[in-house]
């Protein structure tokens, strides 16, 4: 692997999302949002009338839908977007009801193996900062930059809350950790940060810290 890859895993609200944009920012390296790209083929699911429990009509749209991987620039942050049809449905994946099937079509292993697939050709882009739950355990076990982000419940409820959104993220936690293929869990060495009382000032300060003293002189 010559480029470099920063694995941000952690439950949701936990601040992978700010804090993996700032420290993509800081260092220049792309950002990846594998939630987004999970999101996504939600998203087409819901278009096609797919339903997102039967795990083979959502297997078999995992292998014919029409998708390309593009590294955008936007504000100083250069990011990946997964595209159908040359489309990014920025906006959409981010619904209730998108919410609601994402965490159905999480789970089926064969959606699993297409993106981790479609996360490794990430790498094309350069040095990468990529979230999600199972990077550091299942997508890029190789790398030796991994953290673990977490925050008391009440906390990540609040967080959550702020944004505008009521979820039950104990029932969340659970799914995203109790199931069978690639669960939510910590890596091996990964480094973990409970940031209940951390502003993301003050992680993403710790997430650079860390990795700088890791990083070759090269880089
Ligand atoms: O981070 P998020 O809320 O956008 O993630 C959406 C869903 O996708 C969530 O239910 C967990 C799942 N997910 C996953 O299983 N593995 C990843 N690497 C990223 C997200």
């Amino acid at each position: 692997m010559k480029n470099i890859v920063i694995a941000i895993d952690g439950t949701s609200a936990s601040g992978k999302s700010t804090n993996s944009k700032l420290v993509a920012k800081a260092l220049g390296y792309v950002y990846v949002d594998t939630g987004a790209m999970y999101r996504t083929l939600a998203w087409f699911c819901m278009q096609n009338r797919i339903d997102p429990h039967d795990a083979k009509a959502v297997a078999a749209a995992c292998r014919k839908w029409k998708t390309k991987l593009e590294c955008v620039e936007k504000d100083g942050l250069k990011s990946v977007h997964l595209l159908v049809n040359g489309y990014f449905p920025e906006k959409e994946i981010r619904t209730a009801e998108a919410s609601l099937a994402v965490s159905l079509i999480a789970v089926i292993p064969k959606v699993r193996e297409w993106m981790k697939k479609a996360q490794r050709d990430c790498i094309q882009f350069g040095d990468l900062v990529m979230e999600g739950r199972d990077i550091g355990t299942n997508v890029f076990p190789e790398t030796d930059y991994k953290f673990y982000l977490d925050a008391h419940l009440e906390e990540r409820t609040k967080r959550r809350a702020a944004d505008g959104v009521n979820e039950n993220l104990a029932a969340r936690d659970q799914r995203d950790s109790q199931r069978a293929a690639a669960p939510l869990m910590i890596a091996l060495g990964a480094k973990v940060l409970n940031n209940s009382n951390m502003t993301s000032a003050q992680t993403s300060g710790w997430l650079l810290k860390e990795i700088r003293a890791m990083l070759p002189a090269t880089k």
